[in-house]
């Protein structure tokens, strides 16, 4: 996930930062996607790249998010906005299901374990990595925007546009993620059933519809 977004938002020509556990690791990632599209990409640890961003994108599984946010805390900021694009889910006897975290979604998790340190948004849950990695064709579908300030809403909208093709649906309040992340568990059984590469979400009825 995190690497089709790189290739995405460098291809748009913003500067992106891969963080990583391992500072290598990023970097040999970020170099190979550069070399992908023609465009820097950089790497560094997730705490380096924290410090570096002003739109910081939390695409790991959830279970690990909260260590990182940890170890990320000191470089956040209320001027900077993070993103969780993040998805709870487990199987249980061999059932794929999203679960609701105490804090409802994995979205307010991260809200409330960042606390009043960097405003929290969500989307792109319902973005499948493959497609994002498709480079030569562009997104189709939509994603759900949710914040609780409504600034950084907007603020997010406009990045997550930036992705050719994407359109971002304003969804409201950050409690709002807990509609929008079990769909992916939806999507993710379609894609099986239908045996394609990938099965998004689009909305109708919306003004200022693409
Ligand atoms: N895959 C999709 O199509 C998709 C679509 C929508 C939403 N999502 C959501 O996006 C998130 C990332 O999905 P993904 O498929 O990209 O996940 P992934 O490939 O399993 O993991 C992404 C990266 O997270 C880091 N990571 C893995 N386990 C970790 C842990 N326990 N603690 C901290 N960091 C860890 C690893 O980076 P380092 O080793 O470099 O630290 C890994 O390369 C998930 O929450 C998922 O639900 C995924």
């Amino acid at each position: 996930m995190g690497q089709g977004l790189a290739l995405r938002w460098a291809m748009a020509g913003e500067k992106v930062i891969i963080g990583s556990r391992s500072k290598e690791k990023a970097e040999k990632i970020a170099q190979e996607l550069s070399l992908r599209i023609g465009k820097p990409i950089l790497g560094d640890t997730n705490l380096e790249a924290t410090r570096s961003a002003d739109f910081i994108v939390m695409s790991v599984p959830f279970e690990g998010c909260e260590k990182i946010l940890e170890e990320v805390a000191p470089a956040l900021s209320m001027d900077k906005i993070m993103l969780s694009a993040m998805v709870p889910l487990k199987v249980t006897d061999g059932l794929l299901a999203c679960y609701s975290p105490p804090a409802g979604s994995a979205a307010e998790t991260v809200a409330k374990l960042v606390g009043n340190r960097v405003r929290v948004c969500s989307a792109l849950q319902t973005i499948g990595a493959q497609e994002l990695q498709r480079i030569d064709r562009p997104i189709e579908g939509d994603t759900v925007v949710c914040g609780d300030d409504a600034q950084a809403r907007r603020q997010t909208i406009s990045y997550v546009e930036k992705i050719a093709n994407l359109r971002a649906i304003d969804g409201g309040r950050l409690c709002n993620s807990r509609l929008v992340e079990p769909v992916t568990a939806l999507l993710i059984k379609l894609t099986g059933r239908y045996k394609v590469p990938a099965v998004g979400i689009k909305f109708i009825g919306l003004n200022g519809s693409k």
